[in-house]
């Protein structure tokens, strides 16, 4: 059974009770986020892309826990140079064992800068992850991508938790035909709902999926779901 809370945005704590997971930790500075001090504890902290709201308090929290950065080479890197003892460096394409299982980054389409002066961050990325037997798929920021088919057709995705909120990332519609693509068991909308510009009723991305037989799970901000 794996434990995923939905921080906020896209910052998502996955627990397989053995090991902690926090993927792009945007606490601090998140309105809408809601954490509690068990969630903020990870042995491992994934990061999709160098915006802010993604990158978020990994580096703090990484320098707390003792926990491993997983992200693109260049954000590895750049968190090491501020001061993060622990990183593994993947790109796009390839994937590592883990304690956990194992991670493997696929393409996203969005920026990566880091900061107001838009440090290269490399390219964004999506993560594979496997860990208690169950497949999850988080999308980070993108739109929409043929190539979902193909993300789909190589992984039986158990959980996939991808954006709806337009503006920055796929709208609802474009999300639900990401859906199509991906064929999740499940999916968990993300990346709304956190600031007016990406408001929207995430209650129309769980309709919508619905006759393409994929359960639509729309959690509160810190509400959990057990994967089973
Ligand atoms: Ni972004
Ligand atoms: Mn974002």
């Amino acid at each position: 059974m794996i434990k995923v809370t939905f921080i906020g945005h896209s910052c998502f704590a996955l627990d397989n009770s053995k090991q902690k997971i926090l993927i792009d930790p945007y606490i601090t500075g998140n309105p809408v986020a809601k954490s509690t001090k068990e969630q903020k504890k990870a042995d491992f902290i994934l990061v999709t892309h160098g915006h802010g709201d993604h990158l978020g308090d990994a580096i703090s929290l990484a320098k707390e826990n003792k926990a491993m950065i997983i992200s693109n080479f260049e954000l590895c890197t750049y968190c090491q140079n501020e001061g993060v003892k622990n990183v593994h460096p993947l790109h796009i394409g390839g994937g590592r064992d883990f304690p956990f299982g194992s991670v493997k980054l696929t393409i996203a389409h969005h920026g990566s800068t880091l900061g107001d002066k838009l440090q290269y961050g490399g390219n964004p990325v999506g993560f594979i992850i496997r860990t208690d037997g169950k497949t999850l798929y988080h999308a980070g920021d993108t739109g929409l991508f043929l190539d979902m088919k193909l993300i789909g057709e190589l992984d039986k995705i158990d959980l996939a938790m991808l954006p709806i909120g337009d503006n920055f990332t796929m709208n609802i519609s474009d999300a639900i035909k990401a859906v199509e693509f991906l064929k999740p068991k499940k999916a968990i909308p993300m990346h709304y709902n956190t600031f007016d510009l990406i408001a929207c009723d995430p209650g129309e991305f769980a309709d919508g999926i619905k006759p393409l037989g994929t359960e639509g799970i729309i959690l509160d901000f810190g509400e959990s779901y057990e994967l089973k």
